[in-house]
């Protein structure tokens, strides 16, 4: 695991020059987890909303270079099965900036070649915001130049709780022989089942925990902390780490000959 610091990064290079697509270097699915909105935006005497308005403006930035980048996979966590537990007035001023982040962007992120997906319980949300969500996946469902996932109600111990609780339906019904439950198998009944594993996952604001997000799927990947508070995130820094990804010596556990 590695943890920068801001000074660590400097200088940053430009996005262009630290573009690893060219080498087939970088990682092809990058996992983040956007944090440091509210305390961005106490610094500023603001309201913790105010910081989240600001994220979505980063993850705008973010989407848009990926293809530039070479990243062909994002996942970013934008609300966890643990947020419920803020106050009501954060947790409706998130889900409304959910909802019309995806009416404000969704002709955008279609017409930019993005296909958008949710991961996450659904049965929690507002039924008004899930029909946005399916809308969304339905009429981006033909693009792939960037595949975006969006976490929301989502916790990594809730996933894979749900994925058991399939499985062992499968089971029960005879479709599924339990003795040919493997580590091939589970994956197929986990939320992110279309997708690869993200080969480095991102968090800024210098918390250094993965605070239960893609726990299944991250066993190998690479981590990055930085101390960036996720508003200040740029596109400079996204590309600095992506090729700073390309120095790592992954072995999955075996030994290079
Ligand atoms: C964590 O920062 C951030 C969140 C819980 C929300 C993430 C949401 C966004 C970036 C908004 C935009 C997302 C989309 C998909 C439009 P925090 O509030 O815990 O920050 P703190 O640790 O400084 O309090």
């Amino acid at each position: 695991m590695a943890r920068r610091t801001s000074d660590s990064l400097a200088p940053v290079p430009s996005a262009a020059s630290a573009a690893p697509e060219a080498d087939g270097q970088g990682p092809r699915h990058v996992a983040i987890i956007m944090d440091g909105n509210g305390r961005w935006a106490t610094m500023r005497g603001r309201p913790r909303l105010f910081g989240h308005h600001a994220g979505a403006r980063r993850v705008r930035e973010i989407v848009e270079s990926c293809p530039d980048l070479g990243v062909k996979y994002l996942t970013i966590f934008a609300f966890s099965t643990e947020n419920w537990k803020r106050t009501q007035v954060e947790v409706a001023g998130l889900m409304s900036l959910f909802r019309r982040y995806i009416i404000r962007e969704s002709r955008q992120l279609r017409d930019e070649g993005v296909r958008v997906r949710f991961i996450g319980d659904r049965v929690r949300l507002d039924p008004k915001l899930v029909v946005l969500m399916d809308e969304l996946e339905q009429m981006t469902s033909q693009n792939d130049l960037v595949h975006l996932t969006i976490a929301l109600n989502y916790g990594g111990r809730d996933e894979v709780a749900r994925a058991t609780k399939r499985l062992a339906q499968d089971v029960a019904r005879g479709v599924l022989n339990p003795d040919d439950v493997d580590e091939e198998t589970l994956p197929k009944y986990l939320d992110t089942c279309v997708l690869p594993d993200p080969d480095l996952v991102i968090r800024t604001s210098g918390e250094a925990r993965i605070s239960n997000f893609l726990l299944w799927q991250s066993a190998y990947a690479e981590y990055e902390f930085v101390d960036t508070l996720w508003p200040d995130f740029t596109r400079a820094e996204f590309a600095c780490l992506l090729s700073s990804y390309g120095t790592r010596d992954r072995r999955f556990g075996a030994v290079k000959a």
